[in-house]
């Protein structure tokens, strides 16, 4: 056997007993979601999408009618709201008070409306809750905005995912103008909307979003997909297979 081979399989959960978790961290779009979906699939571990989580509980908010920062109308609806995962065919999906959201949460409302909600820390400690009690019992790479940082500050693998604004603007722009989602906008509205994003994400008052000191920060401005796939594995010890 390679040296490699053998240093994948010590480092690999199917052959650990303990839950064994790896934590990806990063501003929106600089393609952790996608890493984390592709290693979570070459160590055959389950992917949690913690900002699945805070969507559904921004769109919540939206059916309502509340303002996603107004503290004094959200802290209300939160003892009633049931938020749960679950892994279908391999892919998760995101349920909001028993009904499957997944389709639903990846609008740019939503997505503002989920950064809005998550500086509440009422609404980050259910959250974080759930979610420390998913890795407990089972093999993740997580990913979000304080996975290495609050969630899972013991995971054994702690990676920033980042890109520069624009680098992160444009590819979001050929990512909706493929899908037709555009709407009308310019690559200067979503790089505005990605600034407006990172903004309050980095500079909420609880948890916010930078790197764990002891994360391995992947710069992908320069890397396609593969090349950042094969740079998280590098460092995991593991080789893409
Ligand atoms: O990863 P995402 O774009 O789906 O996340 C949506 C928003 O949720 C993001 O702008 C900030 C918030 N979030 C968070 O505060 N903490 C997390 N662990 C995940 C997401």
């Amino acid at each position: 056997m390679q040296k490699d081979q053998l240093r994948a399989l010590e480092n690999d959960p199917a052959t650990s007993r303990a839950p064994f978790s790896v934590a990806i961290d990063g501003p929106a779009g600089a393609g952790k979601s996608t890493v984390a979906k592709r290693i979570a699939k070459r160590l055959g571990i389950i992917y949690v999408d913690t900002g699945a989580m805070y969507r559904a509980l921004g769109l919540k908010a939206l059916r309502l009618g509340i303002e996603p920062s107004d503290i004094e109308n959200v802290l209300p609806m939160l003892p009633g709201t049931d938020i749960s995962l679950d892994h279908i065919d391999g892919v998760q999906h995101i349920f909001l008070d028993g009904e499957d959201v997944s389709g639903l949460i990846r609008t740019e409302e939503v997505s503002q409306a989920a950064s809005k909600i998550s500086a509440i820390r009422e609404v980050r400690e259910k959250l974080v809750e759930l979610q420390q009690a998913l890795a407990e019992k089972t093999s993740v790479v997580m990913d979000g905005r304080d996975i290495g940082t609050v969630v899972l500050p013991h995971a054994k693998y702690k990676f920033y995912v980042t890109a520069s604004a624009e680098v992160r603007a444009e590819r979001r722009y050929r990512e909706y103008e493929e899908k037709g989602k555009l709407d009308g906008r310019s690559y200067e509205n979503i790089l505005a909307e990605i600034i407006e994003r990172d903004d309050r994400d980095m500079n909420r008052e609880v948890t916010p979003l930078r790197p764990a000191e002891d994360s391995v920060i992947i710069d992908t401005s320069d890397l396609g997909i593969e090349e950042s796939v094969a740079a998280v594995l590098e460092k995991m010890g593991l080789s893409a297979l």
